[in-house]
């Protein structure tokens, strides 16, 4: 088993470069299984979930060549193989298989997703724009089976504003016969990547960004080359370690508008962050103020900071409560917060979080992706050493987590520990 240790107590200082998009890069790449001449996708960060994909395209049969942040996908000799089981399963993402396949095959059958446990993550709103589109769904075995004679465009109200429904239907329209739009969707930065891609591959896609989208579905789609948007959620991460060391960090790669949410509530704390084109600069203080903050879809705070905002605010001079409305359960990370000395209790939705002076290092598990950054920064604040348990969960999300912490003057190292 591997373990992160982290020797806390030390200001985070100098520059870090943001990767590209993991919400992006797990949508793109199936996305590329569309076009019928290969694509290449750049800037992919270096992370497990794209290594798990790559496997998922290689299983369809497509020629994967992945070097660095490249990946050059060739689906000419793709066959429409049913996914019930196996990787599919290891990757909550693989739900974009079902547009993906089904625009190009009309067909598909994939495994109920993985991925990090939240608390119920119903794929409803996807499968009511499939069948909107003319798809019929049935469940068998765990696995959701796909198909339609043709896929006809028409009008999809989602009753929840969600990303990952919001890119499925995009897929599927984009080869269906007509014109789809889909209201109240969601507006997240990753869909609009997606609609880049899909336009350069052909596809005719207006209004990604706003909550009505239209596609005009093409016959033929060919492939192009695309360069990935930066990771927001990995550069608020950063913004945030750097407040909760006191540090003086230089975000580098990153759309400032995309973070300005995360920006916003820093400010509210006190911590002072100034933008340029490409890059923020965030420096910290001494205490911060006690701020409540509430979850929402984009251009709201985002729920994959809940976390790591969580564990700043336990610096904070007073109580500060923190809201997720996107996921009812997304607090596991709190018992593990508790157990270096925070005090935070939840209340249905809410962590409130009574600041406290110090926290000191423990052994903690990574529960999920996001609860494990939100130890890292704890373990970055602490006194002594923390041992963060289950890290596969943040190399699903976290390129190179270690070395960029160093590069910022953190002690952390990785130890291969008995089980
Ligand atoms: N929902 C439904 N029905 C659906 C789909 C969603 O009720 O058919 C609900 C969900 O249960 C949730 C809300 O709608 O309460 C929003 O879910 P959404 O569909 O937007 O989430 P997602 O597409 O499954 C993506 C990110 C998540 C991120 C959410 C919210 C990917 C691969 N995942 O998930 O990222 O938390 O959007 O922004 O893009 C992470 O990176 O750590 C992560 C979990």
């Amino acid at each position: 088993m591997e373990v992160l240790k982290i020797k806390g107590g030390r200001a985070l200082r100098g520059a870090v470069h943001v990767s590209g998009a993991k919400n992006s890069a797990v949508a793109l790449i199936p996305a590329t299984l569309l076009a019928e001449t290969p694509t290449t996708i750049e800037n992919l960060p270096d992370i497990s979930d794209v290594r798990i994909y790559r496997h998922l395209l290689e299983e369809l049969g497509a020629h994967v060549t992945h070097e660095g942040p490249l990946m050059r996908v060739d689906t000419s000799d793709i066959a429409n193989m049913p996914l019930p089981n196996g990787h599919v399963k290891q990757l909550r993402a693989s739900y974009y298989l079902m547009g993906a396949m089904l625009g190009r095959f009309k067909e598909a059958v994939i495994g109920l997703p993985g991925g990090c446990n939240l608390g119920p993550r119903p794929i409803d709103q996807h499968i009511k724009g499939f069948e909107a589109l003319g798809a019929q769904v049935t469940y068998e075995q765990g696995a959701v089976h796909l198909s339609a004679d043709r896929l006809i465009g028409c009008r999809i109200y989602l009753d929840v504003v969600s990303v990952g429904a919001t890119i499925n239907i995009m897929l599927a329209a984009a080869r269906a016969e007509g014109q789809t739009v889909i209201e109240n969707a969601a507006k997240e930065p990753e869909i609009i990547d997606v609609a880049t891609l899909l336009n350069a591959m052909g596809a005719k896609i207006k209004g990604a960004g706003t909550d009505v989208i239209r596609i005009y579905g093409t016959p033929r789609l060919t492939g192009c080359r695309h360069a990935i948007i930066p990771d927001r959620i990995e550069a608020g991460t950063y913004m945030i370690a750097a407040a909760a060391t006191k540090g003086d960090v230089v975000i580098d790669n990153v759309i400032p508008k995309h973070l300005e949410p995360i920006s916003a509530k820093l400010r509210e704390m006190g911590v002072t962050v100034l933008e340029a084109e490409d890059s923020l600069r965030v420096t910290g203080v001494e205490e911060v103020e006690s701020v409540d903050i509430k979850t929402l879809p984009y251009p709201g705070f985002p729920t994959d900071l809940q976390q790591p905002v969580t564990t700043l605010l336990i610096r904070g001079r007073g109580t500060s409560i923190v809201t997720d409305n996107i996921y009812s359960s997304r607090f596991k990370h709190v018992d593990e917060l508790r157990r270096m000395g925070a005090n935070i209790k939840v209340e249905g939705r809410s962590a409130v979080v009574e600041g406290v002076t110090e926290l000191q290092g423990a052994r903690v598990k990574a529960t999920d992706l996001r609860a494990g950054a939100a130890l890292v920064i704890a373990g970055l604040m602490a006194q002594g050493v923390t041992e963060i348990t289950s890290v596969e969960h943040i190399d699903r999300g976290y390129e190179h987590l270690e070395a960029k912490l160093q590069a910022l003057g953190a002690e952390s190292w990785r130890e291969l520990k008995e089980d």
